[in-house]
């Protein structure tokens, strides 16, 4: 899809023809990657951070939040249940938390991949080339690192570099799949400043590099951060702005479907939040074919608060058996998935 059609889906809003993006991404989907929604459970191992992103509740600036980092036991104990509640992957992520060693965390991945059947997906932020490679020796299949913009202008102003810092962060990409990672990017939807140009030039990007996984959501500005409070340094794009809505995030995940068709998708938390169960399954009617439970103890999660509210998307715990994703993935007459559901490569 060309530059100039991608940007005219974005700014469509007849509800019609609409429905018909929606449907195209769905078939898409479907004969591609087929009916089964991937469960990946999710683990939120720190929230401790040495970056000043603008936009995250995270960053290292915000000295109101309490910080905590798994230790080993911990986190083996929500693996198993990982197992238990027969997902294929375990997602590992933390904020940037260099208090975690490459060496540490390389003994855990091997502990998950000789004790369980699960794959490892890795989300540890912008590590140097070496923890990076070391995590990929040691087992780790996958790693998640958003570019966030493909605007250079707009990424400083969000995420500054680290002194001494050369590497944007979508130069990282292409070292996470030289390493032989399956490799998953994507950005946040309606950052003050994000026009849809940049929107189009971000999708056009995530097929240039051939990503494995493309996961998306709305912004939701955090009280604690630049981004969210007045003396935000960002202006909005006038009438350029894309919104942070629930119909703007579905049109870039399937404007996704359709350039990636082979992708591995989420239905994000960051969607799930701002329209609750609703979010989730309109996500994966709409071109996703993966959601990301999450694993973490509550008393953790509560305090990895990226942006304020974030939903718990969870099928046994916090919420009742009616909210669980087994049941939302039925409801629309789909299955859960099997094995590790790693990327498909067509024919
Ligand atoms: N709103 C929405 N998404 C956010 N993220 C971080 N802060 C916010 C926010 N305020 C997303 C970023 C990051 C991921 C872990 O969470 O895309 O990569």
């Amino acid at each position: 899809m060309r530059y100039e059609k991608i940007l005219s889906w974005l700014r469509e809003d007849d509800p019609v023809r609409l429905k018909r993006l929606w449907d195209r991404a769905d078939e898409v989907r479907r004969e591609t990657v087929g009916d089964a929604v991937h469960l990946r459970g999710l683990l939120e191992i720190s929230n401790h951070c040495c970056r000043m992103c603008t936009y995250c509740g995270l960053r290292a600036g915000n000295l109101t939040l309490d910080r905590y980092r798994m230790d080993e036991n911990e986190i083996m104990a929500c693996v198993f249940q990982a197992v238990a509640a027969g997902y294929g992957t375990v997602v590992v992520q933390a904020a940037e938390d260099y208090g975690i060693e490459s060496r540490w965390l390389a003994g855990i991945v091997r502990r998950i991949r000789s004790e369980t059947p699960l794959a490892v997906t890795l989300s540890m932020g912008e590590r140097p080339g070496k923890d990076l490679a070391r995590w990929r020796k040691a087992g780790a299949d996958r790693y998640l690192l958003r570019f966030e913009t493909s605007d250079p202008a707009l990424y400083r102003r969000i995420h500054p570099a680290k002194p001494g810092e050369a590497l944007h962060r979508k130069d990282i990409l292409p070292i996470l799949k030289q390493l032989g990672y399956e490799t998953g990017s994507g950005v946040m939807i309606g950052v003050p400043g994000q026009d849809y140009g940049s929107l189009a030039r971000d999708i056009l990007l995530f097929r240039h590099l051939d990503l494995d996984m493309v996961g998306v959501g709305p912004f939701i500005p955090h009280p604690a951060t630049p981004m969210g409070q007045d003396r935000s340094p960002m202006k909005p794009a006038g009438k350029n702005q894309v919104p942070a809505t629930e119909v703007m995030t579905c049109k870039v995940i399937a404007l996704t479907r359709l350039v990636c068709p082979e992708a591995n998708i989420p239905a994000t938390t960051a969607l799930a939040t701002i329209s609750a169960a609703d979010g989730i399954k309109k996500g994966l009617t709409r071109g996703a074919n993966v959601v990301m439970p999450n694993l973490t103890p509550p008393t953790y999660q509560r305090l990895y608060a990226v942006y304020p509210g974030k939903a718990c998307i969870s099928d046994n715990g916090a919420h009742t058996e009616a909210d669980g994703v087994h049941r939302w993935i039925s409801e629309i007459g789909r299955s859960v998935g099997s094995g590790q559901g790693g990327r498909r490569h067509g024919p």
